[in-house]
């Protein structure tokens, strides 16, 4: 049976709840980041993993490039995931688009922060892969403010690996979070401020990266 979907009523469905704790959205604020287990359902999670696979066996998931200003530096010496950007084109891609706009609401009211919009890809990194040591966004540009990652890969253990580690602001090298990709788990980080890397996991992860943002700033893709 095919699916119904609608984007009022699913609106409807997150409307008004506070979709994660305001403490954890404080820690935002005051630590930089946070990590939520579970903040995905085991049926969302896999509904968006099918809806990849799709965009995989399709070869529409193309090599990650590292933007603009990129110059003559090889993209897959930085980063070597395989994204596909989502637009809601089906209902999982919808859903998610949905929740995180959500939370989009509730970093504004909780925050006071004035995010408009919500892009997102989905990122499959192959055993091995990696995203050496970066940024999202550059301050001042006001581009992207707030990351988010959500995991989606089944069954990730600690022997998988791939872990996301997060660095200190002023000390880059100082790392103040590692984070295991497990399925359901979010994490957001301030886009200025916190570098971040991907250790190469040991088998296929898959996620979907997403940036909050504020309307008529510059587009780049780090
Ligand atoms: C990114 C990124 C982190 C992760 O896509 O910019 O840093 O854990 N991803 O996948
Ligand atoms: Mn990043």
């Amino acid at each position: 049976m095919a699916t119904i979907w609608n984007h009022n009523s699913c609106q409807a469905a997150f409307a008004g709840t506070h979709i994660i704790e305001d403490k954890q959205i404080d820690t935002l604020g005051s630590a930089g980041w946070f990590a939520q287990e579970n903040f995905l359902d085991s049926s969302l999670c896999e509904s968006l993993v099918a809806d990849l696979k799709l965009r995989q066996k399709s070869g529409a998931m193309k090599q990650a490039g590292i933007g603009r200003g990129g110059g003559h530096i090889h993209a897959g010496d930085i980063r070597t995931d395989q994204t596909y950007w989502l637009s809601g084109e089906s209902p999982a891609q919808a859903t998610c688009l949905a929740l995180m706009n959500e939370l989009r609401r509730q970093l504004n009211q909780t925050l006071y922060l004035g995010l408009d919009f919500y892009e997102a890809h989905y990122a499959a990194y192959q055993a091995g892969g990696f995203y050496k040591k970066h940024l999202d966004s550059f301050k001042g540009k006001r581009n992207r403010i707030v990351s988010t990652v959500l995991y989606l890969t089944p069954g990730w253990q600690e022997r998988d690996q791939g872990h996301l580690v997060l660095y200190d602001a002023i000390d880059h090298d100082r790392e103040i979070g590692r984070v295991l990709p497990r399925q359901g788990t979010l994490v957001c980080f301030l886009s200025e401020d916190i570098p971040h890397e991907v250790l190469p996991p040991t088998r296929e992860r898959v996620s979907i990266a997403g940036w909050f943002r504020e309307r008529g700033s510059d587009i780049i893709n780090l």
